[in-house]
């Protein structure tokens, strides 16, 4: 027993990695159609997992985001439609908030860019870089389309990008080669609106003096440690090519009122000012809900707290570039502390795209597969360090070959012979030997090194890393075969029977971020109420739940 006590407990490197303060910042999806694989596996699934191991191991999390529900996207769609960009926003934010439940997200705070508080936020970024002199007002050449005598925002207008030739491209950035363009740079410029040539225009506009923190972004980009190479090479590709004032005023009717004089009617705060300021917003809403208004400043003005954005890479330059830049002017913020942007999913080798209809959609894939399981699939594919093919078949091949094979069934069988050879209630341990040791050690040692790549947000490692330790518990299991003990040995089998649940539950810390619903369920089977990180004991003596299955196998 005394050996047993001492193992339990141990916090390995975890004591060093607790009390700290963490803003989750997630990307705030577009409200202008549902969302795919692709954006589940870029930002979202991601976020989750992460945020949930940093809560267990001992930090203040706040984890926040919102529906993007401005700019052309929601306006296009809204066109399309002939229905108000209102009636987008509503359809697809409440899509949003039912599949993020389902998926059992662990939001802080899942808000809107529509609300009151992140228009007044907005606003209130807004005039103090215009204060400090960072937006000033200019005269520039618009796009116009005079065949519906209108200007034309960015997404309106389409033609070949000057950098990679691609037909497609939009006037605000190019989907192949994702470099972000202005509208006049297009070769071939057509109007999304009537097909005519736009013809270009004088107008005013505020613009952001991107130019301005060159040297300070230059700086504060080479100190970064342990950045992903693509996240960081991009960013500093994109100083290297010199940085441009960018416009943040649109010719547009639909977005955050322009909070200073002089610009006149019909135009509006550019989407992606506002959009990233939403980070910020979303953690002053929170504070407010909570009954302390003052709470967010934990997360945005000590210096000590750290800021981990998940993205994917098309948002790169808007969230280590313009937003850090946005935080620099305002000063007394925090800048992010990392940036883990993923890559692409690709179906079939195509990108994923809502608008194109390209790839499964969350919805889609909720009918088919359990949260858990899908969750799973999706964590094993991450694309963190290259764009990722997946196919149906990948993802039931995962859940079946892995989730229910190595982890499902291991869970089931060991809660079934405790009940079947011990009535449900875990034995005592006898003489531990060198095979019982050793498969706790492996379990432990892969908490510790989980821990490391969780917090590195090496997602699919982590799991790697948990799996392993499964399959390390099914090797044992095999070579002890308790079926066949129990008929000679009651010593034995009650010993490998209560090492393989400290196993399990040790194992299912570690699955826990990724299987939020069935790690609930292992917990209560085992009798185990702690969820902090670690390998919790499960007490000789405890009355073990029933054993039902975790997952159903697919097709
Ligand atoms: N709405 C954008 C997209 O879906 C992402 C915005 S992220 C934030 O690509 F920075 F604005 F928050
Ligand atoms: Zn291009």
């Amino acid at each position: 027993m005394s050996v047993w006590t001492e193992r339990i407990g141990r916090l390995g490197s975890i004591a060093a990695m607790s009390n700290r303060t963490i803003l989750v910042a997630v990307a705030w999806p577009y409200a202008s159609g549902s969302r795919h694989l692709g954006h589940l596996a870029g930002a979202y699934l991601p976020a989750d997992i992460y945020a949930r191991f940093q809560r267990s191991a001992g930090n203040r999390v706040l984890m926040v985001s919102g529906s993007d529900v401005h700019g052309t996207p929601i306006t296009v769609r809204a066109d399309e439609e002939g229905v108000t960009p209102q009636e987008i926003v509503d359809r697809y934010h409440g899509e949003f908030v039912d599949h993020w439940e389902k998926l059992g997200f662990s939001w802080d705070l899942f808000t809107s860019t529509g609300t009151e508080n992140h228009h007044s936020v907005t606003q209130d970024m807004f005039v103090r870089l215009h204060e400090n002199g960072f937006i000033d007002k200019r005269t520039t050449t618009q796009m116009y389309d005079p065949d519906v005598e209108r200007y034309l925002p960015d997404r309106y207008v389409e033609g070949t990008c000057p950098h990679c030739d691609y037909h497609d491209a939009r006037g605000d950035q190019c989907d192949n080669c994702g470099r972000t363009l202005d509208p006049v740079d297009l070769i071939d410029p057509r109007s999304k609106l009537s097909g005519a040539t736009p013809e270009q225009r004088e107008t005013e506009h505020f613009f952001l003096k991107l130019s301005e923190f060159s040297d300070r972004l230059r700086e504060w980009l080479n100190s970064r440690e342990g950045w992903r190479k693509h996240v960081l090479n991009f960013s500093l590709g994109w100083l290297d090519e010199g940085l441009h004032d960018r416009a943040i005023t649109r010719d547009i009717d639909w977005g955050v009122e322009v909070p200073v004089e002089g610009l006149g009617p019909g135009k509006r705060i550019y989407v992606w000012f506002d959009a990233v300021i939403g980070y910020l917003s979303a953690s002053k809403e929170w504070a407010k809900l909570s009954g302390d208004p003052d709470a967010w400043r934990a997360w945005w003005e000590n210096p000590e707290a750290e800021g981990v954005y998940f993205i994917g890479k098309d948002n790169v330059p808007f969230h280590t570039i313009i937003w850090p830049s946005m935080l620099m002017g305002y000063g007394g913020l925090n800048l992010p502390t990392d940036v883990p942007a993923n890559n692409f999913v690709t179906f079939r080798g195509t990108q994923a795209s809502a608008s194109r209809g390209v790839g499964i959609t969350i919805g889609e894939a909720l009918k088919s597969y359990e949260p858990d399981a899908l969750r799973y699939a999706v964590a094993a594919i991450l694309p963190e360090n290259a764009d990722v093919d997946l196919s149906e078949d990948e993802l039931a091949r995962r859940i079946n070959e892995e989730l229910v094979a190595t982890w499902g069934n291991l869970v089931n069988r060991v809660v079934a012979m405790t009940h079947r050879y011990f009535d449900g209630t875990v034995p005592e341990a006898g003489e531990m030997d060198v095979e019982d040791n050793e498969l706790l050690d492996a379990v432990d040692a892969a908490l510790d090194a989980a821990a490391g790549h969780f917090d590195a947000v090496r997602l699919r490692q982590a799991l790697t890393t948990a799996m392993a330790a499964a399959q390390e518990a099914n090797t044992y299991l095999s070579s002890r075969e308790p079926w066949k003990t129990a008929k000679t040995d009651e010593v034995r089998t009650g010993t490998t029977l209560f090492v393989a649940l400290q196993a399990i539950a040790g194992v299912n810390t570690a699955l826990a971020p990724y299987l939020p619903f069935t790690s609930d369920i292992v917990r209560s089977m085992l009798g185990v109420t702690d969820a902090a990180w670690g390998r919790p004991l499960v007490a000789a003596g405890t009355a073990l739940g029933e054993a039902v299955p975790l997952f159903q196998k697919v097709e």
